[in-house]
């Protein structure tokens, strides 16, 4: 089928189910579904390995020249992350890696290294890009844009059973706290801080199940394109 060339920005705070949600969406389109917090975790595992601080920026900037980020896509759809040829698709997901993430995203130099990379995704195939600043500053121009969220206990609740089915369980108290941590630093930073675009639509799947979630997901990219 011929279909027409469009982006869906996807943006919001962690845990407000952007990522299953998006995965979804592009399976049902048949787009590509790219997620960029896999990139910043891919960076800040980097920074992990070579016991830098995340948030002593000249160290991490002095590292980016070494860093090669490659993402590839699975037969069953999953996008695998590279760091320097080896895939840490797995490893990016362990709790201290979101810390890590959150404050190497935080660097206007790393923020920068990495917009061409997400943009090229959005030139060669219809994508549903999720991150936190998709709509205001890596695709601006995108013909859908969704700002997804969600009570900040209800996110937590979701993480904490993530995390236990994971085999990695965490005390919800621990948590909340550092997901309350990780809102502030996103949306608190200098450089292209978590917000709503002005033209995104809001929807909050507080109450949502997660058929609900997509199937309004889905409405408003139908309003806006052919899809
Ligand atoms: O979506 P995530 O939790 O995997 O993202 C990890 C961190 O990366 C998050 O704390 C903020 C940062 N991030 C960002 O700054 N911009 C994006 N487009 C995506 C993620």
């Amino acid at each position: 089928m011929n279909k027409k060339h469009f982006a869906v920005a996807v943006d919001g705070p962690s845990g407000a189910g952007k990522s299953t949600i998006a995965k979804a969406v592009a399976a049902r389109l048949d787009i590509l579904y790219v997620d960029t917090g896999a990139i910043y975790r891919t960076i800040g595992c980097y920074v992990k390995e070579k016991g830098v601080d995340p948030c002593d920026s000249a160290a991490v900037i002095a590292l980016l020249p070494e860093i090669h980020v490659d993402m590839h896509y699975a037969e069953d759809g999953l996008q695998h992350m590279y760091l320097n040829g080896r895939d840490v698709t797995t490893e990016i997901r362990r709790n201290e890696i979101s810390r890590y993430a959150s404050d190497v995203s935080a660097i206007p130099e790393v923020r920068t290294h990495l917009l061409e990379m997400q943009r090229q995704f959005a030139r060669e195939s219809c994508v549903i890009m999720d991150g936190r600043d998709i709509g205001t500053v890596v695709l601006p121009d995108a013909e859908v844009k969704v700002f997804l969220t969600a009570p900040l206990e209800e996110r937590a609740r979701r993480r904490f059973l993530e995390l236990e089915q994971r085999g990695t369980p965490r005390p919800y108290e621990d948590v909340l706290r550092e997901m309350e941590q990780r809102d502030y630093n996103d949306s608190h930073r200098a450089a292209a801080p978590l917000r709503q675009a002005e033209d995104a639509v809001l929807l909050d799947t507080g109450d949502l199940s997660f058929e609900e979630s997509l199937e309004a997901i889905l409405a408003i990219i139908r309003k806006k394109v052919e899809a």
